[in-house]
């Protein structure tokens, strides 16, 4: 068996990072200030936080963040009948798509089904090779839409960047329109290289945090969102 050689066990040792005040100011990103999602945010950073809690937690933020990220939505006039009279409100104008990305991008995704009940949802399956932290994509069951006024790319974690950057280069091969990229926690290495490599489309964050250690872990962060959701450490 070939021994593990440093580079490879720790691949972000001696790369340089940004500060996170050096990318806070980026222009379409958005990080919630929001009390109630610190609050849980909080919460899923507790090393004592269980799985059933941690799952629960991020689908309650998904929700939140979906309530965020859906807040410039365009509405076109709908004819109404309430009990007492006739009205014209408002429904959202063409469809939604969420795409998580596995696996942990699925307590996300199922929180902003709670909000978008009637949005498509396609299933990308991303891992991350730890030794040279680049995605490996193993499933795929996008469509091609284009009918949409928005798709929400979903993933807990922005790391180094390379998932969502795949991501969405995906997406885009695919014709998917209107893309915005939603995560609890990013990194500012990842967030930088993201906000390069797709400029249009706008980011989401439940939190910006202080750096990646040397195997590429967000830190503080929260550990390992997926095996934290489903109980696999
Ligand atoms: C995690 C996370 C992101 C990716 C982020 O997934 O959910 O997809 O790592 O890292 P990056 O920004 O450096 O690409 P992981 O590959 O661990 O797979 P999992 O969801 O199956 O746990
Ligand atoms: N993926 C995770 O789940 N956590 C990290 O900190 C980085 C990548």
């Amino acid at each position: 068996m070939s021994e593990i050689t440093d580079a490879q066990a720790f691949p972000m040792r001696g790369i340089p990072q940004p500060t996170r005040e050096s990318v806070l100011n980026l222009p379409r990103v958005r990080i919630s200030q929001h009390p109630v999602i610190v609050h849980k945010i909080t919460l899923l950073r507790d090393k004592r936080t269980s799985p059933p809690e941690f799952y629960r937690l991020v689908r309650e933020l998904g929700a939140l963040l979906a309530y965020e990220a859906t807040s410039d939505l365009r509405l076109e006039p709908v004819q109404v009948e309430t009990p007492l009279e006739s009205m014209t409100g408002g429904r959202l104008a063409g469809g939604v798509g969420i795409v998580p990305i596995l696996r942990a991008g699925l307590g996300l995704a199922e929180g902003f089904r709670q909000v978008l009940p009637d949005a498509a949802v396609w299933h990308l399956g991303l891992r991350r090779d730890e030794r040279t932290l680049e995605p490996i994509e193993y499933y795929n069951q996008l469509a091609r839409s284009t009918n949409l006024q928005v798709c929400f790319s979903v993933d807990p974690m922005l790391a180094t960047g390379g998932s969502a950057i795949d991501a969405l280069n995906i997406l885009k091969r695919y014709g998917v329109p209107h893309l915005r990229y939603v995560a609890l926690i990013g990194a500012p290495y990842g967030l930088l290289k993201l906000r390069q490599a797709h400029p249009d489309v706008p980011i989401y964050l439940a939190a910006l945090d202080e750096r990646l250690d040397d195997r590429g872990y967000i830190c503080p962060g929260l550990g390992d969102a997926g095996d934290r959701q489903f109980g696999t450490l």
